[in-house]
């Protein structure tokens, strides 16, 4: 039986047949941009003048975790605040492991970046100052020093995305594929660190597909999916970091995946996310009873940034035995509270929960993976010709822990540099050679549907258990050998039968599963988000946990 070889060489063998082969489709481009989000298409817009775009976006163009953004983006415009204060306090949330020049290199570009996204149109939102002029209403959040988020009321993401995503459709040298999952990327024969393109399937027509490329950007977000509670959405599953580490990327980080502390608990919310903003304009957290507690935890109290705030919560629910804890805002004003956060206000409500008279159950989840594909400050990975921008890769601005609204930041930033990169150096056009259609022709449909199911689920939840918030050695062991169990039972399912969304899904997400436990275990101390209470202070010198090739052929 033809197996869907492991390593994207699941390519017609010498046997196919002329029928087999002439239902081949083969697209062609410049750039392929894997992902639709803020980093897919602000690269893609910033390059299209120059070159032909496939933008792939595994379900609706929208859907990622750009449209769920909520609190804004870090950017310095106010006259007290200055790029100084943003680099340090980004470096101090990343606890000693952001790469200084990166965390200059963002807040240096982030205006310009700012200044970009206002001209496609996104809404940020303005005020008027004392004397009348219209400036943009800056909010706060944990780790910032000063005000310094531009926000769409309480949605930026929403705004973002539907700017850059009406933009997109109206350019002619941009092709969108919606609801085509990348499967892995395609070497090239000869040399080892070049790709040619991708496997790719056609959700609608549930056949895989090639696209030659002459260039890749992976934009596919993070793998917040892999714990059993997250705040993204489900296409989060952490494709575009395993399909690199299958191709020989380097990557690094993995262990610092950041839990968001304020989730809301409810049984019918789905995974909503009650932005850390709230406490940036007063809201404070507390227990039932109403006790505030973060100042035992940090001088900072409710604006500590998010791996303390998280960990507080966690040592608080156990401690006391609580489901969940409290975030109130109801000392404020109503109309302040309705106008700056509309969206939250009118989710909860939609609960049963009026925010401007009672506090919110909240509990923390997965909620942004700090680590991704290595790149440089043009987000060029270690293969030649693939880049990676947004979440999925690991530049060196986070560090141990991102600080809030630095995301979307670093996605515009970074695709604005690859861009760059990309119209500078490349567009020579390769070497032609047939890439080898995919072969479906000996698998077969599914009868077990039920081992993804269950693999899903029980992936999920020990990630969540062992590898949560707080770790230890044993745990991670733990997780590593049912990791591997579970892997080798996910390639031999993905060898033999049709591809489904979950089955994709699934055998990139044991990847990422794997790839973060490796890092955790190679990290011999207590720093950011990844706390180990077998390690539990400070190494005097620490660095990024990488994991290459050779940790991949031992795998
Ligand atoms: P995404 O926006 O996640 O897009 C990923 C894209 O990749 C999607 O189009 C998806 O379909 C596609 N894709 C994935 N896999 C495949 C595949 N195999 N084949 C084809 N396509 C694929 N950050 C901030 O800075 N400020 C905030 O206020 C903020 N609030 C947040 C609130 C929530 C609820 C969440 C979940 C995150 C928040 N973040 C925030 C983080 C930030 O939103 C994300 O880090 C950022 O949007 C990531 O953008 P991206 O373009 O890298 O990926
Ligand atoms: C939030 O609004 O709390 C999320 C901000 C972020 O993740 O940067």
């Amino acid at each position: 039986m033809q197996k869907n070889l492991i390593n994207a060489d699941r390519a017609l063998d010498e046997s196919m047949s002329v029928e087999q082969q002439t239902q081949h489709i083969e697209h062609s481009c410049d750039l392929l941009v894997i992902g639709s989000g803020a980093a897919g298409l602000s690269l893609a817009l910033n390059v299209s003048d120059h070159c032909k775009v496939i933008v792939l976006s595994k379900s609706d163009i929208d859907e990622g975790s750009t449209r769920y953004a909520q609190g804004g983006i870090a950017a310095v415009f106010d006259d007290d605040d200055s790029i100084e204060n943003h680099i340090s306090d980004t470096l101090a949330a990343g606890a000693g492991l952001c790469e200084e020049e990166v965390v200059r290199f963002t807040a240096e570009n982030a205006k310009t970046s700012m200044q970009w996204l206002i001209g496609e149109g996104v809404p940020f939102d303005q005020e008027h100052d004392q004397d009348g002029n219209v400036k943009f209403h800056l909010t706060r959040e944990g780790g910032h020093s000063h005000r310094r988020i531009l926000h769409a009321a309480d949605a930026t993401g929403k705004a973002v995305q539907n700017t850059l995503s009406d933009s997109v459709k109206h350019h002619h040298n941009i092709h969108i594929f919606e609801r085509y999952n990348a499967i892995d990327l395609i070497k090239n024969e000869k040399t080892d660190n070049f790709c040619v393109g991708a496997y790719v399937w056609n959700r609608k027509k549930q056949s895989v597909e090639v696209i030659r490329a002459k260039n890749i950007a992976l934009a596919t977000g993070g793998g917040s999916k892999v714990y059993q509670y997250t705040s993204n959405p489900d296409v989060a599953s952490g494709d575009g970091i395993a399909m690199a580490w299958r191709a020989g990327c380097n990557i690094a980080n993995m262990e610092f995946n950041q839990f968001h502390p304020t989730c809301l608990y409810h049984p019918d919310a789905g995974n909503f996310l009650i932005s850390e903003a709230l406490r940036g304009e007063g809201a404070f957290l507390c227990h039932a009873d109403g006790t505030k507690f973060m100042h035992k935890f940090d001088e900072r109290a409710d604006l500590a940034p998010r791996d303390i705030v998280a960990r507080a919560i966690d040592f608080e629910m156990k401690r006391l035995g609580e489901d969940c804890m409290y975030l109130d805002i109801s000392h404020k004003p109503s109309d302040f509270i309705v106008k700056h956060f509309p969206n939250i206000y009118r989710k909860c409500r939609s609960l049963g929960i009026d925010i401007t008279r009672q506090p919110i159950p909240v509990v923390p989840a997965a909620h942004y993976s700090c680590g991704g594909v290595m790149t440089d400050l043009d987000a060029r990975t270690n293969l030649e010709n693939v880049y990676a921008v947004g979440e999925v890769a690991y530049t060196g601005l986070h560090g141990a822990n991102r600080m809030a609204s630095n995301s979307l930041l670093e996605c515009i930033v970074f695709a604005h540099s690859c861009a760059k990169h990309i119209i500078k150096f490349k567009y020579t056009e390769h070497e032609q050679r047939p890439i080898k259609p995919w072969d479906e022709s000996r698998v077969i449909d599914s009868d077990e549907a039920v081992i993804i199911q269950h693999n899903w689920h029980e992936l999920r939840l020990f990630m969540w258990d062992y590898v949560g918030i707080v770790r230890t050695n044993k745990r991670l062991e733990r997780a590593l050998r049912r990791i591997n169990l579970l892997k080798q039972e996910i390639d031999e399912y993905y060898s033999n039968f049709k591809i489904t969304n979950n089955m994709l899904e699934l055998r990139n997400l044991v990847c990422v599963a794997q790839l973060i436990v490796l890092c955790a275990m190679q990290r011999k101390e207590s720093r950011g988000l990844h706390y180990n209470l077998d390690y539990p202070s400070l190494l005097e010198e620490s660095k990024p946990t990488i994991v290459n090739k050779q940790h991949l052929d031992k795998s």
